[in-house]
């Protein structure tokens, strides 16, 4: 018996490795220009990474409390409350994560029983679906159509059921680069308010909006932020992504559940890492109030340079992604145009229909424009001659 290789029986069939990982690797291999996977090409703030040495030269080392440093807890409760005029309290309501996506699986883990349903709007980004079933429970997406990706309350209020247990949602939107409207949460609200439906929203580019009025976060609406986790991350804000700390922000009584989830997944954070990103959102707030500018400048650099190509932007009113339509150069579908792309045009991009269940028609490709503008500039220029 014991001789038998044993090999388990899969908890999720049919996953293998992300294609975000998969088309970097094409294109390392193939010398591509990476648009693909959703990093920056350029560093952090400067003081970020001298605060980082210098709480780690001074023996802030050990393990930082389950819940998050202090500091950063308080920096965070500070934040939200001048960005959205909510101040959540720190002790209870703010729990630091290892990454938004350990946040996501915890909040799904804790909140999601066997057979509940799990409402998803397609394209949805690629870690949710595998923590809900995990955790038991059904995914039901509902597509947003293209061009606009907007949110219909009618749709959403015919397909919930008895067994509706959780919405989760993403604004500003990876991959469509849409964001929620102040009214889109007004009709969520309408819908789910006599209802038990908690709301997880995944707000990790909030600092990354180019709305009028900027991000709308559930964390603005009195009744919403009852009944919501709210997820964010200092890997995009900080252009840290390999940094891996994020946060939930979620009433006492829910942020108790996410807890008891988190503390057996990570227990803790990184210390240095943790009181390095307090010190840089108190001394200079006004890298992620600048943020919007910042990517603005970037789009719009990316935008005019491709002008002269033959791909149809959609537009982008936040994340660092801009969608294109490539139906001008190629009737081949998106995940065969991307690998083509990589691997003979030379820039690696992202298939829209990887973010969606089952069929995708669309000739949409997904460009991360988190890069310098050299390397936008090589790669619209290498796009242009397609
Ligand atoms: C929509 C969305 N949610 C969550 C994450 C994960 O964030 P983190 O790297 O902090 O785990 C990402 C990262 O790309 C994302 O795009």
């Amino acid at each position: 018996m014991s001789d038998i290789p044993l090999i388990p029986q899969s908890k999720l069939p049919g996953l293998g490795t992300t294609i975000f990982t998969r088309m970097s690797e094409l294109a390392r291999q193939h010398e591509a220009i990476n648009l693909s996977q959703g990093f920056p090409d350029f560093d952090g703030p400067a003081y970020l990474k001298e605060r980082l040495a210098w709480h780690v030269a001074h023996g802030h080392n050990q393990y930082a409390p389950m819940s998050g440093a202090a500091p950063l807890r308080q920096a965070i409760g500070d934040k939200t409350a001048g960005l959205y005029g909510y101040r959540p309290d720190s002790d209870t309501d703010i729990t630091v994560t290892a990454g938004a996506t350990e946040a996501l699986f915890a909040a799904i883990t804790a909140l999601v029983r066997p057979g509940d349903e799990v409402i998803c709007f397609d394209p949805s980004y690629d870690s949710y679906a595998p923590a809900v079933a995990l955790a038991g429970g059904v995914v039901q997406r509902i597509a947003l159509k293209p061009p606009a990706f907007g949110f219909d309350a009618a749709e959403l209020s015919a397909r919930i059921s008895d067994r509706t247990r959780l919405i989760i949602l993403n604004t500003p939107h990876n991959p469509t680069a849409t964001v929620w409207s102040g009214d889109d949460f007004a009709a969520l609200w309408q819908v789910i308010r006599s209802r038990e439906i908690y709301v997880l929203s995944d707000e990790v580019y909030e600092h990354i909006c180019f709305a009028p009025g900027g991000h709308c976060s559930v964390l603005a609406h009195p009744g919403l932020r009852q009944r919501s986790v709210v997820v964010s991350s200092f890997g995009k804000t900080f252009h840290m992504t390999g940094w891996k700390v994020g946060y939930c922000i979620a009433p006492a009584a829910i942020s108790a559940e996410v807890r008891k989830v988190h503390q057996y997944l990570t227990f803790a954070v990184n210390t240095p890492a943790q009181l390095a990103l307090a010190d840089m959102l108190d001394a200079e707030p006004e890298h992620y109030l600048n943020l919007p500018e910042f990517y603005r400048a970037k789009r719009d650099y990316f935008s005019q340079a491709l002008a002269g190509s033959r791909l149809r932007l959609l537009p982008c009113t936040g994340t660092y992604f801009l969608l294109a339509d490539y139906s001008a150069i190629s009737t081949a579908d998106d995940v065969s145009f991307c690998h083509w792309l990589t691997t003979e045009a030379g820039v690696a991009a992202i298939p829209l229909s990887v973010f969606c269940a089952g069929d995708f028609p669309h000739h949409l490709v997904r460009l991360c424009f988190a890069k310098q503008n050299e390397t936008l500039a090589a790669a619209a220029s290498k796009l242009c001659a397609l």
